[in-house]
């Protein structure tokens, strides 16, 4: 259900609303916006923050009646001390919506007293997230038992600039939504197929020219590494293109890059049974590259911008490529398949030299790449490795402010070594140690003439735990961090 926002200036005391949820940072005295509504309530503001039974910390939350107020509750949301005030009041908003999604209120008012103007931007895109959810394959509930969803939400705040701010947290919601949807589907229904019917329709909306290869048309394109993934699979394989372009005529392009593996098996080297549906995730990096366009084109950003990403199904069959086999890429370079569980790095080589075409001022990839990244980073922070220094500080200044945050790992020739083989030019898997490293070495042979940044987001992509302001399931990463980078580069 989409949540419609709505700006209202005024004092928060006199918003009609059944839940006015007040968002305040770690230390806060009463500031005296919220002088009126103290009074409401019988002073239990002040009282609570005198007595430290609030202390705005991060996550900290305290109901109130509304008294003689509009509102039928208060709820205080503690911030913390925020030094990424982006993230910090994103989530303060995504606890709101979540709790006023849990009481069936509906609807939900929000005041910030101590936030710049800005963040509304981040108040809205928490809302959203904090609400959202997946529910089409389940039978609704009895009528009696069926809550309230939360549908309407206003934005306490004055002036054209929150207006604004209001719509640009919706365009980048909007693209989470999308990100979020496609990950938390299972593989039968987000197939390839389906991928590229989502980004055509996108296109078709946002006039954006969407092109879609098939088995067929890679086979011409001598594209061996990604087709030996989906020779196991009767799914037709994808390669999408989605090209923005409202920059200056000639600029070089963006490109983001997704891996868009909608189930992945493991293939011959099949994966043990246990977590395995979780590996319908495995498009989380395409489903970041079409939400980022949907969020791009509805900002209007005046950039040039291409959205690709690479979808197929990897399957064991009697048509599966084996461990042994040797594969020529589309650049020419052979590589021979020691697990056909390393797939990812097959379709994104191919992805990655075929992005040459774009002719790109910069490429950034993202992948659920490798175990080794999660168990080097956690669920935390993404991967980040690339040619190109500068670029990497830039990815991760963009990650941080989109509340994703990224962490450097190396990728010196030193580790070319793993990725030896005795019969091709390389091998797609380079063993345990150094997983997501070697994964990375492999897909910078591919990275030719560019700049390129790629993200393991193998960690990140999907929580498995319910955080305090996210359910369990897809977290939308890595949608925040293409938008913001590309943000940072708009004219
Ligand atoms: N999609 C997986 C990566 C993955 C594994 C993400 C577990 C999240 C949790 C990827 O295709 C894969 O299977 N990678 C292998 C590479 C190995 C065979 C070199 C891995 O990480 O085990
Ligand atoms: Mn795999
Ligand atoms: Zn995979």
């Amino acid at each position: 259900m989409a949540l419609t926002l709505a700006v209202r200036d005024g004092d928060a005391a006199e918003i009609d609303t059944p839940l006015l949820g007040v968002l305040l940072q770690a230390g806060s005295e009463l500031p005296s916006d919220l002088q009126a509504l103290d009074e409401a309530v019988g002073g239990a503001l002040t009282r609570a923050l005198k007595r430290g039974d609030f202390k705005g910390s991060r996550d900290e939350s305290l109901h109130l009646d509304g008294g003689s107020s509009k509102a039928g509750r208060v709820l205080l949301i503690g911030i913390g001390t925020p030094t990424e005030p982006t993230a910090s009041y994103r989530r303060g908003a995504s606890l709101l919506a979540r709790q006023a999604h849990r009481l069936g209120t509906g609807a939900v008012a929000v005041v910030a007293p101590d936030a710049a103007a800005d963040l509304i931007e981040s108040i809205v895109v928490g809302l959203n997230l904090g609400c959202w959810e997946y529910i089409d394959l389940k039978t609704p509930p009895p009528e009696a038992e069926r809550k309230k969803p939360l549908t309407k939400a206003t934005v306490v705040a004055d002036g054209r600039d929150a207006k604004d701010a209001v719509a640009r947290g919706e365009a980048i919601a909007a693209g989470y939504e999308v990100a979020r949807r496609l990950a938390q589907m299972p593989g039968n229904l987000c197939t390839p197929d389906l991928l590229a019917k989502t980004a055509t329709d996108i296109g078709r909306r946002h006039k954006l020219k969407v092109t879609v290869l098939g088995r067929r048309e890679m086979e011409r394109q001598k594209m061996g590494s990604f087709l030996c993934v989906a020779q196991g699979t009767p799914e037709d394989p994808k390669l999408v293109t989605m090209e923005y372009r409202k920059g200056k005529r000639g600029d070089a392009p963006i490109v983001l890059v997704g891996k868009g593996l909608c189930f992945d098996t493991g293939g011959i080297s099949i994966k043990p049974a246990d977590r395995m549906e979780y590996m319908k995730f495995d498009m989380c990096g395409a489903a970041g590259v079409i939400g980022a366009m949907e969020t791009i084109a509805r900002l209007k950003l005046k950039v040039n911008v291409v959205g690709m990403f690479g979808a197929t199904t990897n399957m064991p069959s009697g048509t599966a490529v084996k461990p042994g086999d040797v594969v020529i890429s589309h650049l020419g370079k052979s590589i021979e398949i020691i697990n056909t569980d390393a797939e990812g790095r097959l379709v994104l080589a191919d992805l990655l030299s075929y992005a040459r075409r774009f002719k790109p001022a910069a490429v950034i990839d993202a992948a659920t790449l490798t175990g080794a990244c999660v168990i080097a980073l956690g669920h935390v922070a993404t991967g980040v490795l690339g040619t190109d220094q500068d670029l990497v500080d830039e990815v991760i200044g963009a990650a941080r402010r989109a509340a994703e945050p990224g962490w450097q790992l190396p990728l010196w020739d030193e580790y070319k070594e793993l990725i030896k083989s005795d019969v091709a030019d390389m091998k797609n898997s380079g063993g345990r140690a150094g997983g997501t490293i070697s994964a990375a070495m492999f897909l910078k042979e591919f990275a030719e003439e560019y700049p390129w940044v790629h993200l393991d987001i193998a960690g990140t992509a999907y929580s498995e735990a319910d955080l305090v302001a996210m359910p369990r399931g897809p977290t939308g990463v890595p949608t925040g961090t293409f938008v913001e980078f590309v943000r940072g580069r708009a004219g």
